[in-house]
C-alpha cells in the first residue's frame, strides 16, 4: 500500500513576546500534509493501516467524540486507502460539521452514550464490535497505542531535514499539544533523551496522560505540562484572542483546543522568564483545524 508520508514545513514563527524573551521558534507545519488527513493523525494512523493492510482487514474501527479530528481522518484515509470505516461516538446523535463529514466520507457511526463510551477501556470492550466487524482492524481511541507512537516518531526526521536550511545547526526541546500523549511518547521515542519534549496538556492531568506516555516511553526525557484551561474542550475569551492575535501577526492557522492552548502555555513559560534567552524550540503544529467548526 502507498503510505509515504508527505513533507511537513519546518517554519520560523515570529511574534512579539518570543522576540522579547529572545526565543527562536520553528513550526513543523503538519496541517500543511493533506488536506483531509492533516497534522499528527497520518503518522498515528499510518502503521494502524499497515497492519490493517497486512492483516486483510476489511475496515477499520475506532473511537471519538463528534467533532473528532481523529476520526474525521480515520474517514478519510479509510475512503482514500479502501477500507470501510466505523466510529463510535461519545454521547448521544448529534449533527455537527464532523458529524456530516463522517458520513459523507461513509463512516458508519455507533452512538455509545455517555455511560457506554466510558466503558472503552474496559477488558471486554471491543468484543461486540469485534463479532460484529469480523476481522476489521480496531484502532485505540486517538490512534493511541504502540502503532501509534512508532508512527509518530517520524516526525522527528522530518524537522531534523529541515534545519539547515534555517540556518539552524541544532534546537533544545520540542513543544506540543497532548490529548492521549501518543505524539508526545512517539517524539520521546525518537529523541531517546537527546532533546526534551514538553507536552502541553489539553486534557487534566489526571485523564490518564502521564502514565500514557510513561507506558509507551518511560518515564525520562520529557516534562508534562498543564494547558487545559478547566477542561478538554473549553475555552475562554483570553484563549480565543490569543489564538486571532497570533494568527494575525504570523499567518499561521491555529486551533484554540490543542495547538492554541499549547502555544500559550509556551507564552506563559517565556513570560514567566522560564525560558533562557537564544533558546531554539520546535512547536509541532498538529493539525485539527477542521475541528475549529464545532466551536467557532
Ligand atoms: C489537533 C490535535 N492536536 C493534538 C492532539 C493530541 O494528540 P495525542 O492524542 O497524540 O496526544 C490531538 C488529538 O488527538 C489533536 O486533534
Amino acid at each position: 500500500m502507498y503510505l509515504n508520508l508527505p513533507q511537513a514545513p519546518l517554519q520560523i514563527l515570529d511574534l512579539p513576546w518570543l522576540a522579547n524573551a529572545k526565543i527562536e521558534l520553528a513550526i513543523l507545519r503538519l496541517d500543511l500534509i493533506d488536506p483531509l488527513i492533516s497534522g499528527n493523525k497520518w503518522f498515528k494512523l499510518r502503521h494502524h493501516l499497515q497492519q490493517a493492510h497486512q492483516s486483510g482487514a476489511p475496515g477499520l474501527i475506532s473511537l471519538g467524540g463528534n467533532h473528532s479530528n481523529h476520526l474525521h481522518a480515520l474517514a478519510a484515509a479509510g475512503k482514500r486507502f479502501g477500507f470501510a470505516t466505523a466510529g463510535l461516538l461519545r454521547g448521544h446523535p448529534q449533527d455537527t460539521p464532523t458529524v456530516r463529514d463522517l458520513q459523507a466520507m461513509g463512516m458508519e457511526l455507533h452512538w455509545l452514550g455517555y455511560g457506554g463510551y466510558r466503558a472503552r477501556h474496559d477488558p471486554g470492550f471491543w468484543e461486540p464490535w469485534q463479532a460484529r466487524y469480523r476481522g476489521w482492524h480496531c484502532i485505540p481511541e486517538g490512534g493511541g497505542g504502540v502503532a501509534g507512537a512508532e508512527g509518530c516518531a517520524l516526525i522527528v526526521e522530518q524537522a531534523r531535514s529541515q534545519l539547515s536550511a534555517l540556518g539552524w545547526s541544532g534546537y533544545d526541546a520540542w513543544w506540543l499539544a497532548a490529548g492521549t500523549g501518543t505524539t508526545a511518547a512517539g517524539l520521546v521515542l525518537a529523541e531517546a533523551g537527546e532533546h526534551a519534549v514538553h507536552a502541553a496538556l489539553a486534557v487534566p492531568m489526571d485523564h490518564g496522560v502521564p502514565a500514557t506516555v510513561a507506558g509507551l516511553a518511560g518515564s525520562q526525557g520529557y516534562q508534562l505540562h498543564d494547558a487545559c484551561r478547566g477542561g478538554f474542550g473549553k475555552f475562554d475569551d483570553d484563549l480565543l484572542a490569543f489564538v486571532a492575535e497570533s494568527e494575525r501577526h504570523s499567518g499561521v492557522p491555529l486551533e484554540a483546543l490543542y495547538t492554541g492552548k499549547a502555544l500559550l502555555a509556551l507564552r506563559d513559560q517565556a513570560e514567566a522568564g522560564l525560558l533562557a534567552p537564544g533558546t531554539r524550540l520546535i512547536f509541532l503544529h498538529t493539525g485539527g483545524l477542521q475541528g475549529r467548526r464545532g466551536y467557532l
